[in-house]
C-alpha cells in the first residue's frame, strides 16, 4: 500500500538555517520502508500559528494521508507543537502517543517529558514526534506497523 506523507520540522534553529534537519531525513527514510511517499516537507519556526497553518495546508490542500511533525514537544518555553496540533484536529488518537511513551520509557525516563499528541483532521492522521533523530527513530518504530491499516480506514 502506498500513501502520501507530509513532514513538518518545528525548529527555530532549523528554520534559521543554523541546524541541519537530520530528524526530517530519518522520518523520510523510515516511512519509505512501509510505502510512504513524502510529497511535502516544511521546516517552520516554533510558532503555534505557523505549525497549525502548515498542518491545515498539508491535509486540506495537498491532501496527504499522514503528517509527521518533529520537534517542539518538550518543556522549553518555545515548545508548542502539541498545542498547534490540538488546535486543528477533529478527533484525538491517544493510543499512538501512549504507545510511543510506553516503549520509549524502556529506553529513557526522559520519555515522559514528551507532550506529543496524535489526531485526525478530515482524512489525515497527524502524529507529533520528538525532536532528536534518535528519539524520532525510537518513536516512529513503535507506530510504523499499524500505520497502513490506520490510514486505510480513514478514507
Ligand atoms: N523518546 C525516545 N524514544 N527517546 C528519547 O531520547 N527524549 C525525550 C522525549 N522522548 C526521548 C524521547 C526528551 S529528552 C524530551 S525533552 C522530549 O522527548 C521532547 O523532545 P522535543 O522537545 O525535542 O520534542
Amino acid at each position: 500500500m502506498s500513501f502520501k506523507v507530509g513532514i513538518i520540522t518545528a525548529s527555530d534553529k532549523g528554520y534559521a538555517g543554523e541546524r541541519l534537519d537530520e530528524s526530517g531525513n530519518v522520518i523520510a527514510q523510515m516511512i519509505a520502508g512501509i510505502g510512504g511517499k513524502v510529497v511535502i516537507y516544511k521546516i517552520v519556526p516554533d510558532e503555534k500559528r505557523e505549525i497549525s497553518e502548515t498542518i491545515i495546508d498539508m491535509s486540506d490542500n495537498v491532501g496527504v494521508d499522514l503528517i509527521l511533525t518533529t520537534g517542539g514537544t518538550g518543556f522549553s518555553p518555545r515548545d508548542i507543537t502539541p498545542e498547534a496540533t490540538l488546535a486543528v484536529i477533529d478527533r484525538l488518537v491517544p493510543g499512538i502517543p501512549e504507545a510511543m511513551r510506553q516503549k520509549s520509557l524502556e529506553i529513557t525516563p526522559k520519555a515522559m517529558l514528551s507532550r506529543a499528541v496524535a489526531g485526525i483532521r478530515n482524512s489525515a492522521l497527524i502524529i507529533n514526534l520528538p525532536g532528536s533523530p534518535k528519539a524520532v527513530a525510537e518513536c516512529l518504530e513503535v507506530v510504523l506497523p499499524v500505520l497502513p491499516h490506520g490510514i486505510q480506514i480513514l478514507k
